[in-house]
């Protein structure tokens, strides 16, 4: 039993040191020192021990069993802090901390749905970059040299020592510059639209933003008349806004277009039709297509550019056009 007694030892104490976690431990502490542990199961022996042996191999008993606490106590108090996260310091059973869902930004939403109607109607996508040039945010489109549109006040031009390649640069102000890019990329005929942001240094308010998006079409091909443009644009209204909308067309002037309008469309608000007016649009000038070598003489075209805030603003009764940038969780969440 002495034998006995030392092999439980040695191995115990053997086995504690190569417990690698708490988990280990603990399995350790059941097999040497729990209700049906070596300990507990050699006990009984001891009564078959003669008699004058029993003092020497009760004491070394005890010996045993100390020494094996006296190390499981060292060794729980040297794991204790490292093993408490993954120990009982948890409670599985908790429910956990809930985390809002995300969803996709009111006007991405937007620029979507009217993708989606457009794409319906035969439009394909076409985009260009924000940081523009001169040629295709004003030249290209019939803008002259000495045109207002054109004064630093109202646009964002790089400064000097910052043009690429020695151009004038600016931030575009309309999306009518992917007009050119699209012509000037692919012949005609052509059907795209182009969503995207545009730039002013417009002071913020409740209707202004220094930078929005617009939507602009363009569709080339022979004989295009007025006659297109406005069923495309009700075409739209329709498919976008519901049954009742409407468009309407307000005699305008735009340097691209000729002749050109302001477009309006009737729309559904707080339970009522009213007009809004979303944009621009015409017929494009000759000399756009002079500027991107398509033949005036043999195609012509309309486009059209609108405003897409006042869209999604109207459409979901957004009062201040600022929110839709704040990117404030309880304003987006909403929608
Ligand atoms: N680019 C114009 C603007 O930002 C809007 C516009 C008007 C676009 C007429 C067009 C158009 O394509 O034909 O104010």
């Amino acid at each position: 039993m002495l034998q006995e007694l030392d092999e439980i030892e040695s191995n115990g104490l053997a086995e504690l040191n190569a417990a690698g976690d708490a988990d280990a431990v603990e399995q350790w502490r059941i097999k040497y020192l729990g209700t049906k542990g070596r300990l507990k199961q050699i006990m009984p022996g001891l009564k078959d021990v003669p008699k004058q042996e029993k003092p020497a191999v009760g004491k070394r008993l005890n010996e045993v069993k100390t020494a094996l606490e006296a190390a499981f106590k060292e060794r729980q108090a040297a794991a204790a802090p490292s093993a408490a996260p993954a120990g009982a310091g948890v409670d599985v059973t908790e429910p956990g901390l809930p985390f809002g869902q995300g969803r996709r930004h009111v006007l991405s939403r937007t620029i979507d749905e009217i993708t989606e109607v457009f794409a319906r109607m035969g439009f394909s996508v076409a985009d260009g970059p924000e940081l523009e040039d001169e040629r295709h945010n004003f030249t290209a489109l019939n803008i002259p040299d000495s045109h207002p549109a054109r004064e630093p006040i109202d646009n964002f031009y790089l400064d000097a020592a910052n043009q690429p390649g020695g151009a004038l640069h600016l931030l575009r102000t309309q999306t009518s510059t992917v007009q050119i890019r699209a012509m000037e990329k692919t012949p005609p005929p052509l059907k795209v639209i182009a969503i995207g942001r545009v730039y002013r240094p417009d002071t913020h308010d409740a209707t202004h933003y220094s930078m929005f998006h617009q939507v602009e079409g363009l569709y080339v091909d022979r004989k295009v008349t007025m006659v297109d443009l406005k069923t495309t644009l009700f075409q739209f209204a329709r498919a976008y806004f519901g049954e009742g909308a409407e468009v309407r067309m307000r005699p305008s002037f735009f340097p691209f277009t000729e002749p050109s309008a302001e477009v309006d469309m009737k729309m559904m608000i707080k339970g009522e039709y009213q007009w809004v007016e979303l944009g621009g649009c015409g017929l494009v000038d000759p000399n756009v297509f002079e500027a991107v070598g398509y033949d005036p003489e043999e195609w012509t075209g309309f486009a059209f550019g609108l405003g897409i805030e006042r869209i999604a603003m109207r459409k979901y009764g957004i009062a201040d056009i600022r929110w839709l940038f704040e990117n404030d969780a309880r304003f987006l969440r909403q929608f």
